[in-house]
């Protein structure tokens, strides 16, 4: 991982290495634009509260398992820091889905709901459904979610079992923040590609996580439907616009 890391830097570049004006402005007026700082405030607030929680439940793993966690009975704080997504890449969420003007929104694992809030707040056109497979975690979600109820559908049980009929919808966004596995996510990718339009943007979470997520995001990226690609190293952005050439960017983030 550090390896990849440094490689990624070598291989980078800022908004001036970019000669696709669609990624340019993506970069200029979406990646590299700050948030409000209401918004910050609202996330690190969200963030805090859960990482102030010192109650346990009872975990049940259906993704490629913890590297940090050797129990299933696990502390509601210690999920907030290790399995939500950070600070940083959150309110990079909240700008996608201003900047793209994204209204259905999936996710494939909730978790707590960190990144369902970082997709949901200011953004009042948003529609998400969020996908979870542990019946206690997303109790956690729905709690901490219940003001933004109207906008969420909240759903728990196993990506295999729910996908068939959540993907009769097209999404304008999928962010797959679940199972970190070559083959899971593969299959989660094609599976997906149905319910996909000429602007819709998946995100994969974690794409140097391990071999077997380097291959699957190769694998992704030399897809004939696949378009454009950014990776930022913790993220890997695809497009299927029928109007650009193929091309594959890495981003400094
Ligand atoms: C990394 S966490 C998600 C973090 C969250 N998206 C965020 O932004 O904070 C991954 C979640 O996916 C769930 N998950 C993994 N595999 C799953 C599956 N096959 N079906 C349903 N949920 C699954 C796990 O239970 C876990 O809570």
């Amino acid at each position: 991982m550090v390896n990849d890391y440094i490689k990624f830097i070598i291989n980078s570049s800022n908004e001036h290495g970019v000669h696709s004006p669609f990624v340019y402005k993506l970069v200029t007026e979406c990646f590299y634009k700050k948030s409000p700082s209401t918004i910050q405030a609202k996330i690190r607030s969200y963030k805090e509260k859960l990482k102030a929680n010192k109650n346990f439940i009872n975990v049940t793993d259906l993704g490629s398992g913890s590297r940090v966690f050797k129990s299933n009975r696990r502390k509601i704080s210690a999920i907030a820091k290790n399995a939500s997504i950070s600070t940083k890449h959150a309110l990079l969420l909240n700008r996608i889905v201003a900047y793209l003007k994204c209204e259905e929104i999936l996710e494939l694992g909730t978790s707590l709901g960190t990144g369902t809030f970082s997709l949901v707040i200011n953004n009042p056109k948003a529609k998400i459904t969020s996908i979870e497979g542990c019946p206690e975690t997303l109790k956690i979600a729905q709690n901490a979610l219940k003001e933004y109820q109207s906008q969420l559908n909240l759903i728990q049980g196993d990506f295999k079992k729910v996908l068939p009929d959540v993907l009769k919808t097209k999404y304008d966004l999928i962010y797959f923040d679940g199972n970190h596995q070559k083959e899971a996510t593969l299959t989660y990718f094609k599976k997906c590609l149905q319910a996909k339009h000429n602007d819709t943007v998946f995100i994969f979470d974690d794409i140097y996580w391990s071999q077997g997520m380097k291959e699957a995001w190769q694998e992704i990226k030399e897809h004939p439907e696949v378009k454009v690609t950014v990776d930022i190293f913790q993220w890997g952005l695809v497009f299927f616009r029928r109007e650009q050439v193929k091309e594959h960017f890495k981003i400094r983030y």
